[in-house]
């Protein structure tokens, strides 16, 4: 029979590592309960159009990455590749906007997108995000970013480099596109491929290409920043001065463009020089025309999402997740039928205490239990065979200084509570 195997871009977060997620979304929630933002929890597939309208029907997540099918009626569903767009269908669909001007968000979730696999790239990955919906101030900008910030400070990490930009608004974005179509249509022949398709569909990602050539070609190109409407650079100059004032580094690249469609103003990622090309940590943007492109109201908003394995590679580069393998508290070790029965009544009783209790399973001999009760980390043994039993008395053993002793079978409880540092 042929093995099953997991997808290809998937992975299965095996027990050692799923002790380092459940402590990074930890500190996620700390940091994200921290900045006063609320979990939300959006489905994981949604109607296809949600996508393509929300993110851009050109982009290359809604042409070609996305997991869409007909479901049994005929329905065309996605997989969520990002999770700003269900964020925003659910605030409207709540008219979460009439309960409170302002709305601050996060969420985990898985999210799936169809790219060629390869180290950080993954088709089912997981991020982190968070919106915060109603406010075109400037310092919803910056409450993001911080909040961004803080988590990755947080996890110790000190190597990642913040880069922001501003894309402009509906006011000053066409005309721009224009003169940047008006400059690179000369040129045009000696752009890469994805950069000609790009040309018509959203000629301000050529400026993002990593090519040589097309860096070469769009050296000299116009830069939004210089044709920025009056509003737009106000904002954009509170940005930096308010990034300034909170001590957080940031470059300024007025070449970042995002590959989503629906930001405005404000663009940013962060970065790490532990990753290799996928260097891109999180990013984010303002995308205050998105509510009403679902259907909303107008509602100005801004956030970012990060990916969770790619965090992880970089933390554990740079040696930031050391021990997360612990052990059980007691491990019952039994000799005889009786002894094992007691077993499993003592486990019982110590984990309704709160313990973590684990035995053995096998019939296997003592000495092959203590060797399991080694490997397993745990902190104390509890050794019992028929005579213990009879005496009402158990030895327990500290795996670590090898000391032992023997505990009335009445005072179990509280002695191991004692030992365990745990209130009794
Ligand atoms: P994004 O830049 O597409 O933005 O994704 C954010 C982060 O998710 C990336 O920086 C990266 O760390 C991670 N990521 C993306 N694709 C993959 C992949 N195939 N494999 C592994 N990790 C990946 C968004 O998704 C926007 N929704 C962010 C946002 C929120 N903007 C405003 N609010």
């Amino acid at each position: 029979m042929p093995k099953f195997q997991r997808i290809k871009g998937t992975h299965d977060i095996l027990p050692q590592d799923a002790r380092k997620w459940r402590y990074v979304e930890g500190v996620v929630q700390e940091v994200m309960q921290r900045y006063n933002f609320d979990e939300i929890r959006t489905p994981i597939f949604e109607e296809t159009a949600l996508f393509a309208r929300g993110i851009g029907q050109l982009t290359d997540i809604v042409s070609k990455e996305m997991y869409t099918f007909l479901d049994r009626g005929k329905k065309s569903l996605t997989l969520k590749p990002e999770g700003t767009a269900p964020v925003i269908r659910a605030f409207i669909e709540h008219s979460l906007g009439e309960k409170k001007p302002v709305h601050k968000l996060y969420y985990i979730s898985p999210m799936f997108r169809q790219e060629n696999p390869q180290a950080g790239r993954l088709r089912q990955f997981h991020q982190f995000g968070a919106e915060l919906v109603g406010s075109a101030a400037p310092e919803a900008d910056v409450e993001t970013i911080a909040l961004a910030v803080d988590i990755y400070e947080q996890l110790g990490l000190k190597k990642y480099t913040l880069k922001i930009n501003s894309v402009g608004d509906a006011t000053c974005r066409a005309p721009y596109k224009e003169r940047l179509k008006d400059y690179l249509r000369p040129r045009l022949d000696k752009l890469c491929r994805s950069c000609q398709e790009r040309f018509d569909k959203n000629p301000l990602r050529i400026l993002d290409c990593k090519e040589e050539g097309c860096r070469a070609e769009t050296a000299e190109a116009p830069l939004i920043i210089d044709h920025l409407c009056e509003d737009c650079h106000a904002h954009f100059e509170a940005v930096k001065s308010l990034l300034s004032r909170l001590g957080i580094a940031f470059e300024v690249d007025h070449r970042l463009v995002r590959g989503l469609d629906y930001y405005t103003r404000t663009a940013f990622e962060i970065l790490s020089g532990a990753l290799g090309a996928q260097n891109a940590l999180g990013g984010g943007g303002r995308y205050d025309l998105l509510a009403e492109e679902l259907g909303g109201k107008p509602t100005p908003s801004v956030g970012f999402a990060a990916g969770i394995e790619r965090l992880l590679m970089v933390l554990e580069k740079e040696n930031l997740l050391s021990d997360f393998d612990s052990g059980p508290d007691v491990f019952i070790a039994t000799l005889g039928e009786e002894a094992r029965r007691w077993a499993v009544q003592t486990a019982r009783q110590l984990r309704q205490r709160g313990l973590r209790v684990d035995y053995d399973f096998l019939g296997r001999s003592l000495k092959a239990q203590m060797k399991e009760a080694n490997r397993s980390g745990a902190r104390f043994a509890l050794i019992v065979g028929e005579n213990e039993l009879q005496a009402r008395k158990v030895v327990l053993r500290n795996l670590s200084s090898s000391e032992q002793e023997t505990v009335a079978i009445d005072s179990l409880v509280g002695e191991l509570e004692a030992r365990l540092g745990k209130p009794g």
